[in-house]
């Protein structure tokens, strides 16, 4: 079965097995089959955060659970239970078109609700812990249901428990958020005050930050729809604050980002702008014009030729900066997982 229109980098894969997820007692009987036949299930959301190295030896499961309830509700706020496999951006224009607040900075983030607590995504200085309250999981081994609460979610900047010992270990089948009704906006990240400056909203309200930062997003990250992507493709390095004077004194131009311990967050995009990348194009693969994080599929790329640019690029930033980048987006397939 091909995954090629499953996932945002358009790379052609398949699936010995493949079926769709769009009621819960279809999870349950999906991964009851998977157990009796020996096979690893392997769960798709938007595919907007994998790198296909190759054909999937396993039973991918395209989730589709749907449904957006209000659970709870009061003055100030609305607590929200989402089906895994409702489209990210669905979920963030029906919550501001509600007046709800919380995820407008989230806007446009490609994906399903249930793939994002696993990478806890963010944008625009909000992750989804901001306003995430608990979600549902059924194990993989015995199909037995879990409620995880934020904390046993153990999120972290681009992570949480589903990236760490709980890996491949869960499915997720619906998350609860809270949103506010109180109209806060968070607008001190890079440009979405100035953005929304231009755009002539002077009291903004979550519906203009919405606005904003879709169009940030447009004029910065490439559509899937027109060259396939996964969004960023490296992960922000953090490194000790002393390894970053040492690193300014060399080149005072770096920007850098305190985080809590003494760490400091290095955009990735301007190393790898730096060491010459930008814009780069080999063959069918290149490093986008206008963000260098992003490596785009010019058209018919297989994943092993945009995993030998990141290495490349890998190798690059290491030898002229002494930083090592991890990639963000998951190697699946090829034998790895
Ligand atoms: N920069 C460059 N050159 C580039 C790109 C970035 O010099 O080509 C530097 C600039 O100094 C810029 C800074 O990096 O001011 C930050 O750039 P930007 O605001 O575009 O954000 P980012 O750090 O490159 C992160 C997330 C994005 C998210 C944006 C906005 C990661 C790995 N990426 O990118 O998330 O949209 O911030 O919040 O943390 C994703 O995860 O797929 C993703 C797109």
């Amino acid at each position: 079965h091909s995954l090629q229109p499953y996932n945002t980098f358009g790379i052609e894969a398949n699936a010995d097995f493949f079926c769709r997820v769009t009621a819960g007692g279809q999870l349950a009987e999906a991964l009851r089959f998977a157990r009796e036949s020996g096979l690893s299930p392997f769960v798709l959301g938007g595919g907007s955060n994998i790198l296909l190295l190759g054909d999937l030896p396993y039973l991918v499961m395209k989730m589709e659970l749907k449904g957006i309830q209000v659970i709870q509700e009061d003055a100030d706020q609305v607590r929200l239970r989402v089906g895994a496999g409702v489209v990210w951006h669905d979920l963030v224009a029906f919550a501001v078109s509600q007046g709800w607040g919380g995820l407008e900075n989230l806007s446009l983030i490609p994906g399903s609700v249930g793939a994002a607590p696993i990478q806890n995504i963010g944008a625009y200085g909000v992750e989804i812990k901001d306003v995430f309250y608990a979600l549902e999981a059924v194990r993989v081994e015995d199909g037995q249901t879990r409620i995880f609460s934020r904390d046993e979610c153990r999120f972290g900047y681009r992570d949480s428990i589903f990236k760490q010992e709980e890996k491949n270990k869960w499915v997720i089948s619906s998350v609860d958020f809270n949103l506010s009704k109180a109209g806060i906006v968070h607008i001190d990240y890079g440009d979405v005050r100035k953005v929304l400056a231009e755009m002539g909203a002077g009291q903004p309200g979550i519906a203009d930050v919405s606005r904003a930062i879709i169009q940030i997003r447009r004029s910065k990250l490439p559509d899937p729809a027109e060259t396939g992507n996964a969004g960023s493709f490296f992960k922000n390095p953090e490194i000790p604050a002393t390894v970053f004077e040492t690193l300014k004194s060399k080149f005072p131009a770096v920007p850098g980002y305190p985080q809590a311990g003494d760490m400091v967050k290095v955009p990735a995009g301007w190393l790898i702008e730096t060491a010459g990348w930008k814009g780069y194009r080999e063959g069918r693969v290149g490093v986008h014009d206008r963000q260098a994080l992003v490596l785009v599929n010019l058209g018919g790329a297989g994943g092993g030729e945009v995993k030998a640019l990141a290495s490349k690029i890998q190798a690059s930033v290491e030898e002229r900066f002494g930083i090592r980048l991890q990639p963000e987006v998951n190697y699946i397939g090829g034998g790895l997982s």
